[in-house]
């Protein structure tokens, strides 16, 4: 089944989006939780306590190298949260994977900028992959086209891996990767909120109201 994310460490909105749509959990980086400034002891049962013991979200390791980051991922893993660790698809990254995954622990490969580094990380087995679709548009290069091909590949090669395509800022560049079939998406809060958006639709309901107050008043649907 398709799992929607949340690109935020933000309560309320996980609370508001919680409350209209199916949201899977939220991921997480360095840089997200910084901004936020909440520690992930108060964040992590805060989450539980709006999304349910069985969401699942995603926390990036900060070591740098290859044992701390096992290690680290290993501590996170053993909270009692379902945590999927995130560690980047460097060389050095890609060992941390290798060994997490001979355990069978949740990884997701981040900070993808290509199609090589991507299937690299499948390769080595990580259950998600997070190809970063508008940095890779900001270089100049296509990032919706980065997913398509990773995704041909783990097709052709018949790896498990998931894609979940992250850094979106418009709602075109969602759209697109939604058609190519990806297995999720994380979405930041500020693309998720366009993706109501229509110009066209409070009018059409407004007037709908109007029409129906016109002849029925104040009166609901089944009392006439
Ligand atoms: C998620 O895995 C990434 O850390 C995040 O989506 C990056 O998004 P940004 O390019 O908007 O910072």
């Amino acid at each position: 089944m398709f799992e929607l994310y949340l690109d935020t460490a933000d309560l309320a909105q996980v609370a508001r989006f919680n409350a209209c749509l199916p949201v899977h959990g939220i991921t997480t980086n360095p840089s997200i939780l910084a901004k936020s400034t909440q520690r992930l002891s108060q964040l992590l049962p805060a989450l539980t306590e709006i999304l349910g013991e069985h969401s699942q979200n995603f926390v990036q390791v900060i070591s740098e190298d290859v044992n701390a980051m096992v290690d680290e991922a290993e501590r996170l893993i053993e909270l009692p949260y379902n945590l999927v660790v995130k560690i980047p698809a460097t060389e050095i990254g890609l060992s941390a994977i290798k060994r997490l995954k001979a355990r069978n622990l949740p990884v997701l490969a981040t900070a993808i900028y290509s199609v090589q580094q991507g299937f690299l990380a499948a390769l080595c087995g990580a259950d998600y992959l997070a190809p970063y679709v508008n940095r890779i548009d900001t270089f100049g290069m296509d990032g919706v086209g980065v997913v398509a091909d990773l995704q041909l590949l783990l097709d052709k090669h018949h790896l498990p891996s998931k894609l979940l395509p992250a850094s979106f800022k418009n709602t075109q560049q969602v759209l697109d990767v939604l058609k190519l079939g990806v297995a999720s998406i994380t979405l930041p809060i500020e693309v998720a909120d366009q993706l109501f958006g229509h110009p066209a639709v409070n009018p059409a309901v407004q007037q709908f109201g109007l029409d129906w107050q016109s002849v029925f008043g104040n009166k609901l649907a089944y009392e006439v």
